[in-house]
């Protein structure tokens, strides 16, 4: 199985406010989901709760400490290792968010696919550094803004050495 983070960060490293993204991207969201339909997503509950329903066409899978929290669209599960450990037989299992769980998924991951946005923004919530030796790029998309992406951003994706 191959696990994989993915998320936008602006050019601070900054993922969130107010336990929302920080700017409207909508060729982000269309990338997010072309990218992770058909497969697993794991995020923390913070996360969930500000998407306010599970992702359509994908299993959803949640982290919490509370012992009895449950969903009707998504599965519960008390730590990184177990929700990983649900996915053993899939081809490629997506890291969603949000920085609590980035951070401890960053270790263990062998693929980070990263919109990066070219443009900095109030956040309250960031990406953890990335060492990039322990990265390589292997795609790179750059991308100028439109009509209805308001700035410039890439999507990038890494594969551990
Ligand atoms: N830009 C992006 O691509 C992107 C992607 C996703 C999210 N975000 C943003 O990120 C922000 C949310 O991030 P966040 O760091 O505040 O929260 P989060 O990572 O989404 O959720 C944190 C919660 O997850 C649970 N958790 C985390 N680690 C755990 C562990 N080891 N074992 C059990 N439970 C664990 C805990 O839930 P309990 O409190 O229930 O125990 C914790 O409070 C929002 O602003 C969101 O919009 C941005």
């Amino acid at each position: 199985m191959n696990s994989s983070i993915i998320v936008a960060a602006d050019s601070n490293r900054g993922i969130g406010r107010n336990n929302e993204l920080p700017w409207y991207l909508p060729a982000d969201l269309k990338y997010f989901k072309a990218v992770t339909t058909g497969h697993t997503v794991i995020m923390g509950r913070k996360t969930f709760e500000s998407m306010g329903k599970a992702l359509p066409n994908r299993r959803n899978i949640v982290i919490s400490r509370q012992e009895d929290l449950h969903f009707k669209d998504a599965a519960v599960t008390h730590s990184l290792e177990s929700a990983l450990s649900l996915c053993n037989r899939e081809d490629e299992v997506f890291i969603i968010g949000g920085a609590e769980v980035f951070r401890q998924a960053l270790p263990v991951v062998n693929t980070l696919y990263i919109t990066e946005i070219h443009h900095s923004f109030e956040a309250d919530t960031f990406l953890p550094e990335i060492n990039y030796d322990e990265w390589k790029e292997t795609k790179r998309d750059d991308r100028l803004p439109d009509e209805k992406n308001q700035y410039p951003y890439s999507f990038v994706i890494y594969e551990k050495y």
